[in-house]
């Protein structure tokens, strides 16, 4: 049973080196204190339209997006609602790929599995074997971009263009804690959902998810028997299309600080914020092969969340607290209980620069005496 634990409103400031929520700018988090308005009114209006067409152009995709309240996960089932009338192939490599899984099957579809050792990567050549040799008829693939739990980047772009030579094969693609940190380029990849959330590599408050929908999947889920209501391409592309609005009460002042944190991603762009996000992983990979090990299969390392094989077998549970503690900083275990204590993970994502993350690689490397 859990009990209450008043909320005291008094709690020290800690940096976020975890994989999401991450650091979020001041303007950014200024931006949300504002007086409410109706999400009628032509205030909304302005403010969806502009944050919809900033994230087209800051992705580079002539796709549709939605950007609706909720968080990554509601995208997981409504991609598959919306696509998938009976077979899916979902691949698995870790934990929140294994997630697409159970909410495929508690969404009572017909579920194969690709599945890999965690820590290793979905490969394209798997793919075409089973897309080759199954006899199902797959409505949809899906591949986590980036499996945040392993700290591995699978090549969705190669995989995309094996599914690319299936047409009636939809391709899914959980980016969340990717996108906006490693780039992209959605459009050329046959990439047909693609989905994140704002509190990662956007590194926006958590509150929104992000989709991006080829006009295959749209026209997809007018056929589709299963499309989900809230999460459904059409109602909120169409939505779009009458009104520059969302078909619910949105989180408006998350969306605030949405427009807010676009405008910054516009000004650095999506190659330099790529760039980025690129040195911060190798400086990372750098420090952790000196002192430990990388825990991914060596060429699929992720270029926002870094999962370090714990070789000392450093004390992972203590030397959080000590840093939080010591330094004002919060770093990551291993994922569940599988992982916990074999490997640690950094979140180089969002706001952070080399020097920030060597700050926090300094304050490990004085707490764990390396
Ligand atoms: C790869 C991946 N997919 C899905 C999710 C779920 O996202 P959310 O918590 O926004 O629903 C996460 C969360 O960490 C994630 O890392």
């Amino acid at each position: 049973m859990t009990e209450k634990r008043e909320y005291t409103g008094d709690y020290p400031d800690k940096t976020l080196y975890i994989p999401g929520p991450t650091e979020v700018r001041e303007d950014v988090i200024e931006a949300m204190s504002q007086p409410m308005f109706g999400h009628r009114m032509d205030r909304m209006t302005d403010l969806y339209t502009t944050i919809v067409e900033d994230t087209k152009e800051f992705l580079g995709t002539d796709n549709d997006v939605i950007v609706l309240t909720g968080s990554g996960t509601e995208f997981m089932e409504s991609s598959i609602l919306n696509l998938v009338d009976n077979d899916v192939l979902v691949t698995t490599c870790g934990s929140f790929s294994e997630r697409q899984a159970n909410v495929a099957e508690r969404l009572g579809k017909d579920v194969d599995t690709l599945e890999y050792e965690w820590g290793k990567a979905v490969k394209p050549e798997d793919v075409r074997e089973r897309l080759e040799e199954s006899d199902a008829d797959y409505d949809a693939v899906t591949c986590v971009m980036n499996e945040s739990s392993t700290g591995v980047r699978n090549p969705i772009e190669e995989i995309g263009d094996v599914i690319a030579e299936y047409p009636d094969t939809y391709f899914v693609v959980d980016a969340v804690s990717a996108l906006g940190g490693d780039y992209v380029d959605i459009d050329a990849h046959g990439i047909d959902v693609l989905f994140t959330s704002v509190q990662k590599a956007f590194a926006m408050p958590p509150g929104l998810a992000v989709c991006v929908v080829s006009d295959d999947a749209y026209e997809r889920e007018l056929e589709s028997e299963s499309a989900s209501w809230y999460g459904g391409f059409q109602r909120s592309l169409d939505y779009y299309d009458r009104k520059g609005q969302t078909h619910s009460t949105p989180a408006i002042p998350v969306m605030l600080a949405y427009r807010k944190q676009m405008k910054h991603m516009l000004e650095e762009g999506h190659d330099a914020r790529d760039g980025r996000h690129r040195e911060m992983a190798e400086y990372t990979r750098e420090w952790a092969r000196e002192h430990f090990g990388m825990f991914p299969e060596d060429g699929y390392e992720s270029q926002t969340v870094s999962c370090i094989e714990n070789t000392q077998g450093i004390d992972v549970a203590e030397t959080i607290d000590a840093v939080s503690e010591e330094y004002d900083m919060v770093f990551s275990n291993g994922y569940g209980s599988q992982l916990g204590e074999q490997t640690f993970r950094i979140g180089h994502m969002g706001e952070h620069d080399r020097e920030s993350i060597e700050a926090l690689t300094d304050a490990i490397e004085d707490v764990a005496g390396l």
